[in-house]
């Protein structure tokens, strides 16, 4: 049978062996559920971060040699990633978080808020996406929330219609809600949003793990995620249009006025960590190479069919559970019960109506089945459904490299429970 993208299937057992904790012994035992939290990091990515300690650790862009090839490492990290998202280099900044970035970004977007200016943010986002938009209170912006349906937890499109005014300058919004899972419908969202020239963030950190965003497909104007939790180090990328870049105060130092968009951070990135995402991409390449025998040269291309291949990995794991989870009587579970077209990740939250969700991941836990109870930082989702925000939620969250024995290993949990 000839291989194509429809009936090719993602290799798992290679995926695995790009990963060195599944053969670490600290970690080798457990299936790890908990990648919405932070994902495990391929060879690539550590070597990437051994080199530049042993080899390159100086300060950058002088001329001597381990000087300049730190400099030019930092300057290919950013530039594959742009390639990776369709962003031009100098659309993209690197900062320590996507809280951090989204802080440093609200504060650059106040010089374009009037008092009496309406800013759009949603209940069903993570805080880090809701709280710098709601300080914009602070010098006169009126605060709307975007509600989603209490029935199925949705963002409805029709809802954020009757909230936009010819006020509104602002929309923050999650493209994949960290609880109930949901993919939102971006790009319908920014079509809507842009008609009345409103600026809409976009928060990735949930979508990005399951497939790196076309950005300028999307049409958004920001769009943040976390890079520890697409197989790299403790950073966050945030994507800003040039055209809006440009026009934003300078909060660095004086003197580098207009080098936007180094001037939106007060500080420069992490060196190290910065270079060890050209990791993220070798690791993106080799799988591509291992599945797809083709001269394709485009990184976009490239990206867009691992994409499907991962979602269609993804698809097969997380629905039996959702089938499973949606189907018990004692459970209640959050957001849509199937993936189909990639609309859900497979980040699967839950309650029981009998037992605490602290006692039952303390359960799943006893089985090696790395989890957590929270509220993931979602607090408002969590308030809204009436959910305890200390005891939160159990969440079980897969990615591509999760597999089908993973997958048996916590249903036979879940069956005991
Ligand atoms: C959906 C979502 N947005 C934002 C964040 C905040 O990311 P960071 O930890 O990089 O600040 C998280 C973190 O878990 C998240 O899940």
């Amino acid at each position: 049978m000839k291989l194509t993208l429809e009936n090719i299937e993602l290799d798992v057992n290679y995926v695995r062996s790009q990963f060195p904790a599944f053969k670490d012994p600290i970690c080798k035992d457990w299936s790890f559920f908990e990648n919405a939290g932070g994902s495990y990091v391929p060879n690539n990515v550590i070597q990437k971060l051994t080199q530049f300690m042993t080899s390159t650790k100086v300060q950058p862009y002088a001329e001597y040699p381990m000087s300049k090839m730190a400099g030019k490492n930092m300057d290919i990290a950013t530039e594959l990633f742009a390639e990776m998202i369709n962003a031009k280099k100098n659309e993209i900044l690197i900062g320590g978080s996507t809280s951090i970035n989204l802080y440093v970004l609200s504060n650059a977007l106040k010089k374009m808020i009037n008092p009496g200016d309406e800013v759009i943010v949603t209940n069903q986002d993570h805080e880090a996406n809701i709280s710098p938009w709601r300080r914009l209170n602070e010098i006169g912006a009126t605060i709307k929330e975007w509600k989603f349906n209490l029935e199925n937890q949705e963002l409805e499109i029709q809802d954020l219609e009757n909230l936009i005014t010819n006020k509104t300058k602002i929309l923050a919004v999650t493209h994949c809600s960290n609880i109930v899972g949901s993919v939102n419908n971006l790009k319908k969202i920014c079509e809507i949003a842009h008609k009345k020239n409103i600026i809409v963030i976009g928060d990735g950190v949930s979508y990005a793990p399951h497939g790196f965003p076309d950005v300028k497909e999307l049409d958004v104007d920001f769009y943040t995620f976390s890079l520890y939790k697409t197989y790299g180090p403790h950073l966050a990328l945030l994507y800003g249009k040039e055209e809006i870049l440009e026009k934003l105060p300078n909060q660095n130092h004086e003197f580098l006025n207009g080098q936007y968009p180094y001037t939106i951070n007060p500080g420069g990135p992490n060196h190290e960590e910065l270079v060890s995402l050209i990791g993220i991409h070798e690791y993106f390449a080799n799988l591509y190479n291992h599945h797809f025998n083709d001269t394709e040269t485009s990184t976009l291309k490239k990206i867009s069919k691992i994409n499907h291949l991962i979602s269609k990995h993804e698809e097969n794991i997380a629905n039996p559970i959702l089938e499973y989870l949606y189907n018990r009587d004692d459970i209640k579970l959050l957001g849509k019960n199937k993936i189909e077209n990639k609309n859900r990740a497979p980040t699967i939250a839950f309650t029981s109506k009998k037992i605490t969700s602290e006692a039952f991941s303390k359960k799943l836990i006893l089985k090696n089945i790395a989890t957590r109870n929270d509220n993931f930082y979602a607090w408002r989702c969590l308030k809204a459904l009436n959910i305890d925000t200390n005891d939160g939620v159990v969440r079980l969250s897969l990615t591509h490299y999760n597999s089908k024995e993973d997958v048996e290993k916590l249903m036979d949990a879940l069956k005991n429970i």
